[in-house]
């Protein structure tokens, strides 16, 4: 009888993924689950208050009526804060205890968020988008999923649809290469992207609208934090 199992024979370049998966879990649902167990603690994105790169593009009109699609949505922050402005939201996580937290928020603001409980590798989007938004999901994604991650939003955009992110900064995130998470089996807490790196990872499918350090905010009913990239980008 053959000893290897099945699901170890590599046929595909999906079990390629899968593998690479399997050698770096975390932060997987399961971590996420238990990071936002606690409520109260003294996490900055806690508060319920927008990003201040998203707050300019609609006060700038970039960002004007239309349904929008928030990438690991967390506890809903930026979800709720879309939807008071009247847009149509559908905001995902992968983690089951965020999303009951956002909808929760989003009962007590009083607004409607359609928010699903999904990896967005697995989501089946209904439409397409006018707008995409990622606060900090991104410099969570796996090395090797990112061209994946990439391509999907691509393909939910309508075309000339624009995607606004964040995303650590060398000073934010582990300042490795990708080659480096495999050698140490590791994320490091999030990836830290050079202008370089991040310009030449957008490039290809987005025109990069607007590239800047997210602005440091203390007291202020928008959130900010230096160590972040606030990233404007148009479809391609
Ligand atoms: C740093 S938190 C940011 C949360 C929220 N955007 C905010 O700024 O308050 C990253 C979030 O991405 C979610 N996430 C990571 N990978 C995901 C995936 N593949 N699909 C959906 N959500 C994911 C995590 O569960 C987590 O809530």
């Amino acid at each position: 009888m053959d000893s290897i199992s099945d699901s170890l024979i590599i046929r595909s370049n999906e079990d390629i993924f899968l593998m690479l998966d399997d050698l770096l879990k975390k932060p997987d649902a399961d971590w996420w689950d238990a990071f936002y167990a606690d409520k109260t603690k003294p996490v900055p994105f806690f508060r319920c208050i927008p990003d201040e790169n998203l707050h300019s593009y609609i006060e700038q009109n970039i960002f004007t009526r239309g349904r929008i699609l928030d990438i690991g949505c967390g506890m809903g922050r930026n979800a709720i804060y879309l939807a008071k402005c009247g847009f149509i939201v559908d905001a995902i996580d992968f983690s089951s205890t965020s999303i009951n937290w956002a909808e929760q928020n989003a009962k007590e603001h009083h607004v409607k968020v359609n928010f699903i409980r999904n990896s967005i590798f697995d989501y089946q989007a209904p439409t397409l988008y006018d707008y995409i938004y990622d606060s900090g999901c991104f410099h969570h994604i796996k090395p090797h999923r990112r061209i994946q991650y990439i391509a999907i939003i691509s393909d939910l955009l309508k075309s000339d649809g624009y995607f606004g992110m964040t995303c650590f900064n060398q000073t934010g995130g582990a300042d490795i290469s990708d080659y480096d998470v495999y050698k140490d089996r590791s994320m490091h807490g999030g990836m830290g992207y050079s202008e370089q790196k991040i310009r030449k990872i957008l490039q290809d499918h987005f025109e990069i609208v607007e590239l800047r350090n997210m602005q440091n905010l203390k007291d202020s009913d928008l959130f900010g934090m230096d160590m972040l990239w606030a990233i404007l980008m148009r479809k391609k």
